[in-house]
């Protein structure tokens, strides 16, 4: 079982149990109160047709000397004759609050002598469990008596003769369950109903609580899982985000973990960069050694071949320059300056891009200057440079977009701006970007902004960077255009 699952279930049942408890306990309390009310109303009721009995049977005169079976007899013949006594029954047994079925005057032989019901009258009656035993009962069996019984409990309340051991008469009260149920049963749904509410609301919070007790442990879940893959932790997981001590000292050194494996990576990068490096620049320059003596023995035998060897001498130098910036990225380095075009480079990089933004349903926009102008420069790391901006463009919009390019004279400088509608950079990865190695790609290696912010140095010019989080990138590369002047 998951761990919120169990944690939803133990909370919730929890409840449930509290609930259950408390339900019961009412239930209980509620039972044994009804009983007590109708004990004590059955009393009453007796003990005030006791009172009329008494009173009738001290009106009939009875003299001295008569024996106790006339006397047993006359009292008899008053009962049952007795019209007011048949009124106080029926009315007596009708009080709503009572739960009282039947009330019957029961004679010595256990003869029904006087009822509320007139065709009990002369039959026998029946004792029933009394309501007194049920009320002091214990707890379930109590329930019970209420719940699922159905034949009546009674109250008796004798009345006889002084000295005598058996009374002449009982005065019999016959209650109901099943009214006491009815009685009991609108309290009760009441309570069920604000029971099953509490337990309905206990778990919503039960599955709030969990959810929030559980996100950091989601958060560092994921975390690793970044982590696993090779990817930088970024933003999306900000260490100390909880206000928990333990979570939040966990939470701290996985980022610690996060940066020194990047910083891993990044040195494996660098080793491995200046390791490809070195190792291509020898074979580079015996290529263009040997292009030069092609050149010698062309010039002779095929001089329309030239153009082609330029053409190949021209991209080696290329190659030589970017490997050695990476050789020492603080080294110096002697600049191949000419004069050329910078819409005309700017053209080239969008045309070697076209590819990779078709790909990614990027479009390309070039704006060209108000007045066509060349500049003197390094026009191979310029190239790279600029490429490396709209390739960063064109990857950082997965799901299509546009990247607008213009070039500009301004100030003597020449300007050369990118900018995309792509998802922008927080302040954290904005401070970092021209680092060398810097990335947040799973597949980037962090070298594309260092060679173009390199580039720019070696041109006395600079990269500016515009960037927030949904409001795109801009980046602008600004150099002098003629070299005599920086
Ligand atoms: N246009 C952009 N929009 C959003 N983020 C960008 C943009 N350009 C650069 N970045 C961020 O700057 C980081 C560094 O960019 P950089 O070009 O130096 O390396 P990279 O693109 O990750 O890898 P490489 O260029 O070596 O393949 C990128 O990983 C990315 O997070
Ligand atoms: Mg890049």
């Amino acid at each position: 079982m998951r761990l919120r699952t169990r944690l939803l279930v133990l909370s919730v049942s929890t409840v449930a149990v509290i609930v259950t408890a408390l339900f019961a306990l009412h239930l209980d309390s509620l039972t044994r109160t009804w009983l007590e009310t109708t004990v004590d109303r059955s009393n009453i009721a007796g003990n005030q047709i006791q009172s009329l009995i008494r009173l009738r049977i001290a009106a009939t005169q009875t003299s001295p000397g008569t024996s106790l079976a006339q006397i047993k007899h006359n009292w008899n013949r008053t009962v049952a004759g007795d019209k007011d006594l048949a009124t106080m029954l029926v009315e007596q047994a009708a009080i709503p609050s009572g739960a009282i079925v039947e009330i019957n005057v029961v004679s010595e032989d256990g003869r029904v002598l006087l009822s509320s019901v007139p065709t009990r009258e002369g039959q026998a009656a029946f004792p029933h469990e009394t309501l007194a035993s049920v009320r002091d009962a214990g707890p379930i069996t109590r329930l019970t008596a209420i719940i699922a019984s159905s034949t009546d409990y009674e109250t008796r309340i004798p009345l006889g003769i002084a000295d005598q051991p058996k009374p002449v008469f009982e005065i019999q009260m016959l209650v109901s369950p099943i009214l006491l149920r009815d009685k009991i049963m609108p309290d009760l749904e009441g309570t069920a109903l604000v029971s099953l509410l509490g337990l309905f609301a206990a778990a919503g919070l039960a599955g709030l609580s969990t959810h929030l007790a559980l996100r950091p442990i989601r958060r560092i879940g994921q975390a690793i899982d970044t982590l696993a893959a090779g990817r930088p932790l970024g933003l999306s997981f900000q260490p100390a985000g909880s206000e928990d001590r333990e979570v939040a000292a966990v939470e701290y050194k996985l980022s610690l973990l996060g940066e020194k494996m990047q910083g891993a990576r990044r040195d494996a990068i660098g080793t491995l960069v200046r390791t490809v490096a070195h190792e291509i620049k020898n074979p580079l320059n015996a290529i263009s050694l040997r292009l030069e003596a092609l050149r010698m023995r062309i010039a002779d035998e095929i001089p329309e071949a030239e153009g082609e060897v330029d053409l190949v001498s021209n991209e080696v130098q290329r190659l030589d320059r970017v490997v050695r910036t990476f050789l020492d990225l603080n080294q110096p380095m002697e600049l191949d300056i000419r004069e050329f075009d910078p819409e005309e480079l700017a053209a080239t990089v969008i045309e070697t891009m076209r590819p990779a933004a078709t790909q990614s349903q990027v479009e390309l926009h070039l704006t060209k200057p108000v007045k066509a102008f060349t500049v003197q420069a390094d026009r191979g790391l310029i190239e790279q440079g600029l490429l490396n901006l709209v390739n960063n463009a064109i990857q950082a919009m997965q799901t299509g977009g546009m990247v607008k390019t213009s070039v500009a004279f301004v100030n003597g400088n020449c300007e050369i701006v990118v900018s995309d509608n792509g998802p922008g950079m927080p302040a954290k990865v904005l401070e970092r970007i021209f680092e060398p190695y810097f990335t947040t790609k799973s597949t980037g290696s962090g070298i594309g902004l260092a060679f173009t912010k390199r580039s720019m140095d070696l041109h006395y010019g600079q990269i500016t960077v515009e960037s927030a989080p949904g409001a795109g990138t801009t980046m602008t590369l600004s150099f002098p255009a003629l070299r005599d002047r920086a």
